[in-house]
């Protein structure tokens, strides 16, 4: 059986590339788009949405140098805001209040802790439209999209608050008549966990709310390119109750907070989701005081149509393997191979079906892709 290539034309890079008609209609949306992105961010501005400081110990605190860095849209390269850029002294710092918490956190029955994150479920789920709206804002995903992951990000804190009420030991058969052998599950201490850019909402919930559940405290690192959507998930977790200190954020210098992470024997797991690399690091990193480690990297994965495939299917498939979140899922595929009988149908498909899609900013109609060439150049070499 002959597997015919397809070019790697269909990655995301070079998406305007496909035809001259997307390039064109993404710089008309990228005009009008601006304003509407514009006044988006003054709402959320001025009704207390967006924050720009950390989160430490239930309290919102500046880098200690007062430095900070640009949160960007990349549709239109507007400054969102200014977060602070912090570094190792307050990611010590936040590891310290995530220690102290731990002492009660961990002492709460799981139905106690259960109705806190419920809570937080709710009140992300009152707020998903403008939790949707800073995501597409900060990110550029289309807004439909944004508000879906909103719903899908706060499932995981739904899921947990019940599951971890289910958290039950085992009892094993032992060796010898005078031993009594059991498994008894217990929270580990402080989870660092570090997300990326992609999923600004849903990386994060996936990894705290287990952590919490089960009576763990945090330290979450978010993307420095997308802080403001864990910014206000943090917040509205303080409005739930969850007792300060349990949950804390720090965003900056990703190599110095990372650093700080890996080296406490404060901090008993590292949770991650990015590139390989850096995946590498912390992995290496987290050995010296030999912390539990949870890496979920990037993807590697071929879309194969082949002869006998119904064709509406496979494109669908395919467009949305390749194409969700412009690409940028670590799920997408990154080679299409197509059989020889159905090359050319498929090819001709795919193409006028990539050519009616509309690249834009994420608030415009219609729109299915974002823009992100802008995030690319910002988040620089990935792997
Ligand atoms: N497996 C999955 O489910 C899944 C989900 C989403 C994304 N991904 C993968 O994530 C990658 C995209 O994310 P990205 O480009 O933001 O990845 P990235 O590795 O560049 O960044 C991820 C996070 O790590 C931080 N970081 C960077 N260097 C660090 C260091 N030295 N120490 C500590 N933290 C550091 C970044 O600031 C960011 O918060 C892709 O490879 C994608 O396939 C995988």
């Amino acid at each position: 059986m002959r597997l015919t290539r397809m070019s790697m034309a269909f990655r995301f890079c070079t998406l305007s590339s496909i035809s001259p008609r997307l390039h064109s209609a993404s710089a008309v949306l990228y005009r009008q788009m601006s304003t509407d992105a514009k006044s988006v961010a003054d709402r959320l501005s001025s009704s207390g949405f967006i924050r720009s400081q950390g989160l430490i110990g239930g309290k919102w605190t500046d880098a200690y140098d007062g430095k900070t860095i640009e949160v960007c849209n990349p549709a239109t390269g507007e400054v969102i805001t200014n977060v602070s850029c912090m570094g190792g002294k307050e990611t010590n710092d936040a590891i310290e209040s995530a220690h102290n918490a731990f002492v009660s956190w961990s002492k709460l029955t799981a139905a106690e802790r259960s109705k806190y994150l419920r809570k937080w479920f709710d009140l992300i789920m009152a707020h998903k439209e403008e939790l949707g709206q800073l995501m597409t804002l900060e990110q550029g995903k289309p807004l439909r999209e944004a508000i879906g992951e909103v719903s899908y990000g706060a499932s995981f804190i739904e899921f947990y608050a019940e599951e971890a009420k289910r958290v039950y030991g085992d009892i094993i058969p032992a060796t010898l008549p005078d031993r009594r052998l059991f498994v008894l599950k217990q929270p580990i201490g402080v989870v660092g966990a570090i997300t990326p850019w992609n999923f600004p909402l849903a990386m994060i919930t996936r990894k705290v709310a287990p952590a919490l559940a089960c009576g763990c405290t945090v330290v979450i690192k978010p993307s420095e390119l997308t802080p403001l959507t864990a910014l206000a998930a943090a917040e509205l977790s303080i409005q739930a109750g969850i007792p300060p200190g349990a949950v804390n954020v720090v965003m900056g210098n990703a190599i110095d907070i990372g650093d700080a992470l890996v080296a406490s024997p404060k901090v008993r797991k590292i949770t991650f989701t990015g590139s390989t690399n850096v995946g590498k690091k912390l992995m290496a990193g987290a050995a010296g005081t030999v912390k539990k480690v949870s890496l979920e990297l990037g993807g590697n994965a071929p879309c194969i149509i082949f002869d006998d495939a119904d064709l509406d299917v496979a494109l669908k498939g395919t467009l949305a393997t390749k194409f969700r979140n412009s690409g940028q899922t670590c799920v997408c595929a990154n080679r299409v191979l197509v059989q020889e009988g159905i090359f050319d149908k498929f090819a001709n498909a795919f193409s006028k079906a990539v050519e009616s899609m509309k690249v834009g900013d994420g608030f415009g109609e219609g729109v299915s892709n974002q823009i992100i060439l802008l995030l690319i150049f910002h988040a620089g070499p990935s792997d």
